[in-house]
């Protein structure tokens, strides 16, 4: 019974999002990230309410604590996120909702969170998630308070500033429904393309994988087929976020079902000529954000809350 980082061998990184109080408290998880996976994500602890909780104090603890097992553990750290419209620190989204932060000031607290966490990092970080969910299901760019202050040369800049942080960490769009070809990936490979048109460093492509069994999935042909359209562009692409939750209870049914769409996930990601890089957004029913976010949904990852193997673990372990 081999763990995924042996059967994917060397050119493939296969990560976990890394939930860090679990890592904490719990050895058996702390074992497991270990000897399973050879590339880490904190889950929550490089967002921006974690790195800075009160303006202008960083606090990189949690993250550095991360690193640190990181390298122990001999795995690769894919940094999540720097410019997103979520889990922002109250000071941010409250300063400016109260107009005492004016469109000026914000783009200068932008550069200089990019520069600061980019920078704490710097040399560290293989690939960064730059911009995250900045484009909405409709195809057009996202309405947040970045894209209301900044408009849309926010993400341009966000890119260089990252890339003066940091000139060796590939830098990623990533996002959530972009796994196939639709509407919100044809957004994403024109701003990929007017990105590269005007010498925006963006290196990479990631599609986040958060699948539902009640939804269906893609076939891996049709992933491989939209990661190749970046590809083509000269970007990499990667699965960042992958898990596949259900309707709970769990059945034998629904987890053949889960086991088919992380199939699908990594397959396409196989297929792909550029994609070197699958994570799974937690490996253990034990800890996962679903249930706190999707009411009666549940059971998403690889192992369930005993740490035992689910069809999903096998049918990985079988594709590599
Ligand atoms: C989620 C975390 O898993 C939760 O613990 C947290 O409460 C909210 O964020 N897309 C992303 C991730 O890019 O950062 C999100 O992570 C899941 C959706």
């Amino acid at each position: 019974d081999r763990p995924l980082r042996e059967l994917a061998g060397r050119q493939l990184l296969i990560g976990t999002a890394v939930d860090h109080a679990a890592y904490t408290s719990d050895a058996t998880y702390r074992a497991r990230v270990g000897t399973e996976f050879n590339s880490i994500t904190a889950e929550n602890v490089m967002k921006w309410e974690v790195v800075e909780p009160e303006r202008g104090q960083l606090d990189f603890s949690a993250a550095d604590e991360l690193m640190t097992a990181a390298r122990r553990n001999g795995q690769q750290v894919r940094g999540h996120t720097l410019v997103w419209h979520n889990q922002l620190p109250a000071w941010l989204t409250q300063g400016v909702e109260s107009g005492d932060i004016d469109a000026t000031e914000l783009r200068g607290i932008l550069r200089r969170h990019i520069i600061d966490e980019v920078g704490h990092f710097r040399g560290r970080i293989h690939q960064w998630d730059v911009a995250n969910e900045v484009i909405d299901d409709n195809g057009q760019l996202r309405d947040t308070i970045w894209l209301r202050e900044l408009g849309p040369g926010y993400i341009a800049d966000a890119f260089r500033w990252a890339h003066q942080a940091d000139p060796r960490a590939k830098l990623f769009l990533n996002d959530y429904n972009v796994e196939g070809i639709s509407a919100k990936s044809d957004a994403y490979l024109a701003l990929a393309r007017d990105l590269l048109r005007q010498r925006v460093p963006v290196h990479g492509f990631g599609a986040q994988g958060h699948y539902g069994v009640q939804y269906g999935f893609h076939s891996a042909s049709e992933v491989a087929a939209n990661f190749a359209r970046f590809e083509k562009l000269g970007l990499e692409t990667a699965v960042t976020e992958a898990d596949v939750r259900m309707i709970m209870p769990t059945d034998n049914v629904k987890l053949q079902a889960q086991a088919q769409g992380y199939s699908v996930l990594l397959q396409g990601c196989l297929l792909a000529r550029r994609c070197n890089s699958f994570t799974v957004w937690g490996f253990t029913d034990k800890y996962s954000w679903v249930p706190g976010w999707f009411e009666g949904e549940g059971a998403a990852n690889l192992l369930d809350e005993n740490f035992a193997a689910k069809p999903a673990y096998r049918e990985l372990q079988a594709v590599l």
